[in-house]
């Protein structure tokens, strides 16, 4: 199976967590879109969705599907998205289409985060696909600078403005052995907006899709 046939199993695969009744969280990416394109199937039981991007927004009203705001929904029962790569803690890197900040935040807003990954994402070790970190522009070359420090290489994302306004550097050659440590780090450096680690609030249900089937961890 290639990989866009992997992206469209695990997004089937994740049908079956939606129950009667939800409000249920979206994030953004290419597994996403492949979920959104069979939510058709499971329609009258989404009361409504939650995005974390203008594009997922876009893309799940034109299913006829009502998108709701955080603030009037609350706490959310599920939120499913992709990711960049997972660890065997569910811990993640996120962030390469440029959706983390809302992302993180619905993922911290939720019961249960669904990720859905291909196999080519599983990885021991954090860090070979590049950190995104949204930043405001005022702060780009400070926040590059402390990422040399860190080790890491940032690379300023070109033509690339967030849903927020901001941009977004990919920190190049990290090798993430403590993933909670450095999210906590990054955060800490005036001008950061969100970093791509999902670590203090990975995922709760990691669905991976290879060529035997869909594994669950
Ligand atoms: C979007 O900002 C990301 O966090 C995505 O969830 C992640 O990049 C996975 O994207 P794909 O599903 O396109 O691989």
């Amino acid at each position: 199976m290639n990989q866009d046939q992997k992206k469209n199993k695990v997004a089937e695969a994740a049908l079956d967590y939606i129950e009667s009744g939800q409000i249920i969280g979206i994030g953004s990416g290419t597994t996403v879109h492949a979920l959104i394109n069979k939510l058709e199937t499971v329609k009258s039981k989404i009361e409504a969705v939650v995005s974390s991007s203008e594009l997922t927004t876009k893309m799940v009203k034109e299913k006829k599907i009502r998108v709701i705001e955080l603030r009037e929904s609350g706490m959310l029962p599920l939120y499913i998205d992709g990711a960049d790569e997972s660890n065997d803690k569910r811990q993640l890197i996120k962030g390469g289409g440029g959706a983390l900040t809302r992302e993180k935040i619905i993922a911290n807003s939720s019961e249960k985060f669904l990720c859905l990954i291909d196999d080519s994402k599983y990885v021991k070790t954090l860090g070979s696909f590049p950190l995104p970190i949204e930043v405001i522009k005022m702060s780009q070359s400070m926040v590059a600078l402390e990422m040399i420090k860190l080790g890491g290489r940032p690379v300023y994302r070109n033509d690339f403005i967030t849903d927020n306004g901001n941009i977004i550097l990919d920190v190049h050659g990290l090798e993430i052995l403590e993933p909670m440590a450095l999210e906590q780090k990054i955060n800490n450096i005036p001008g950061v907006v969100t970093n791509g680690l999902f670590a203090m609030r990975g995922a709760d249900n990691l669905l991976i899709s290879g060529d035997d089937g869909i594994k669950n961890m």
